[in-house]
């Protein structure tokens, strides 16, 4: 789907077909952004008359055997939100979908204006281009597209427009381009593919970005052994993707952020085997490594003023004989020896040795996602994605972007006594803490453990979020949700 702005009086007069919002006011339902004549014009139809305009109402009403309107009730414009207005956007274009309309023009002027820090335009082309997104690769038959064309109408000239436009572009591109990554289906998305379509993907679309991987070889050096424990099983070599962007215009004030991403590209629980209906979706365990990517992507698109690194550490968990049984004991890459009690919780050990290394890239602050704990879904549900900093400051900031691009995210704590947990009788650290308590913050305590210097952190746990989102029309129900990446965006960009 192609986004472009118009001025031009006469495209909206010949559009086919034009999505019209109308709001209520004193619950009656209003036009505006309107010329009188089409006002009049729909006003004829008894249908027309019979519209109220509620939330979520929806009309086709054909003027002509060659023209149609799209009438959007958005309600009370008191009440509207940004994101109730992305939801019904995002719900309109899926109506209009079924159409087969090649060409969709939407009357901008018509849409009220909603309190929020993300322009109206911004929020329709986000709607749009999430709601575009189909994965259909696999299927001989593939999934129609009707839409190709979306073109938005204002009779006020702004350049700004326009270029909030093609950012937007840019980043649900990026969103999408996670999407298909965390969708793809784990025999073909191995370790060593997953690096080569980032590294090929940084070449051919990413300015002013270094790229280095790592290899096993090289994760021995660095003594990665926690990293390396998981890949013990698997028939891919490990790899640790590090990219690194710098601004055009950098000096000793620029701030330099890295984001780490947990990269399973299948996550078995290796000799702590899960049962088959567990097992099921493990496909989508690289998915915090793909958010972090996605929101690297976006930011360097849209020129983020900040250094970013961006650290994807991947392998499967899997089992063969060499794999690592419960019990072991491994050195990290800190000198901390973990006793490994539960293979099922990897997630967290090959992040404990990128977390060390991104500590010694010194940046202003590190930035974690990962599908980390199944307890994340039973403590905040499959809507709402965990938080957790050893950093008051940064986690406010993150909530307030969270909030800016309306996703869900709630802080949890990391207290004493969960670090305690976190501790072995014969080792350092143990991998798990107690069964069926606070499973998402023991997780970051045992993360935290591996930040230095007190550098700034935060994780965000996206076991729930990161996938199938019902409720969501601009999300496919089934699937990748890419969440969370438009909150780490906000982050990079201010
Ligand atoms: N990848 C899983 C977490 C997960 C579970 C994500 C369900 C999405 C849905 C992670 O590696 C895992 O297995 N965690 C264990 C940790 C436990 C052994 C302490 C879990 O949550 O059961
Ligand atoms: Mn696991
Ligand atoms: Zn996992």
């Amino acid at each position: 789907m192609k986004i472009t702005l118009t001025h031009n009086k006469n495209q909206l007069l010949s559009a086919p077909l034009t999505v019209i919002a109308v709001t209520q006011k004193n619950k009656k339902i209003q036009f505006k952004g309107l010329s009188s004549d089409v006002t009049k014009q729909l006003q004829d139809y008894q249908h027309v008359q019979n519209f109220k305009g509620s939330l979520g109402d929806e009309l086709l009403v054909s003027v002509s055997p060659k023209q149609s309107y799209y009438l959007l009730g958005l309600g009370d414009e008191k009440k509207l939100t940004s994101e109730k207005l992305r939801r019904f956007f995002a719900k309109s274009i899926q109506q209009v979908e079924k159409i087969n309309e090649k060409k969709l023009l939407v009357n901008l002027d018509t849409i009220p204006n909603v309190t929020s820090s993300i322009s109206k335009t911004e929020i329709l082309s986000e709607a749009a281009l999430m709601t575009d997104y189909k994965f259909d690769r696999h299927k001989n038959k593939k999934i129609k597209k009707s839409i190709t064309e979306l073109i938005f109408f204002t009779a006020k000239s702004s350049k700004k427009e326009q270029e909030v436009i093609i950012q937007a572009n840019r980043t649900c591109e990026s969103i999408n381009f996670a999407r298909d990554l965390i969708n793809e289906a784990p025999n073909i998305l191995h370790s060593e593919r997953y690096a080569k379509i980032i590294e090929k993907d940084v070449k051919d679309n990413l300015k002013r970005v270094k790229t280095k991987i790592l290899n096993k070889a090289d994760l021995k050096k660095e003594k990665m052994n926690l990293f390396l424990s998981v890949n013990n099983g698997s028939a891919y070599e490990p790899r640790l993707v590090h990219l690194t962007y710098t601004p055009s215009k950098s000096n000793q004030k620029t701030k330099h952020y890295a984001l780490v991403g947990k990269g399973i590209t299948f996550d078995t629980g290796g000799y702590s085997l899960k049962p088959s209906g567990s097992m099921m979706g493990m496909k989508f365990d690289m998915g915090g490594s793909a958010t972090v990517y996605a929101a690297f992507r976006a930011a360097v698109l849209n020129q983020s003023p900040h250094k970013l690194t961006c650290l994807l550490a991947i392998t499967d968990n899997a089992v063969n004989s060499k794999a690592t049984t419960p019990d072991s004991i491994v050195v990290a890459r800190n000198g901390m020896s973990v006793e490994i009690l539960n293979t099922d919780a990897e997630g967290r050990l090959i992040l404990a040795d990128t977390l060390d290394y991104a500590c010694d890239l010194k940046p202003d602050a590190i930035l974690d996602a990962a599908t980390l704990t199944g307890a994340c879904l039973v403590a905040l549900g499959s809507e709402v994605g965990a938080l957790l900093s050893n950093n008051h400051k940064l986690s406010l900031q993150l909530l307030k972007c969270a909030k800016e691009r309306d996703e869900y995210l709630w802080e949890l704590p990391i207290i004493e006594e969960f670090r305690i947990d976190m501790k072995s009788k014969v080792a350092d650290l143990k991998n798990i803490g107690t069964p069926m308590r606070a499973g998402t913050a023991t997780a970051a305590a045992f993360l935290e453990y591996f930040i230095k210097d007190d550098i700034p952190w935060a994780h965000f746990d996206i076991a729930g979020v990161g996938d199938s989102q019902k409720h969501l029309p601009y999300c496919p129900s089934q699937g990748a949700s890419g969440l969370m990446v438009r909150t780490l965006y906000q982050y990079l960009m201010n």
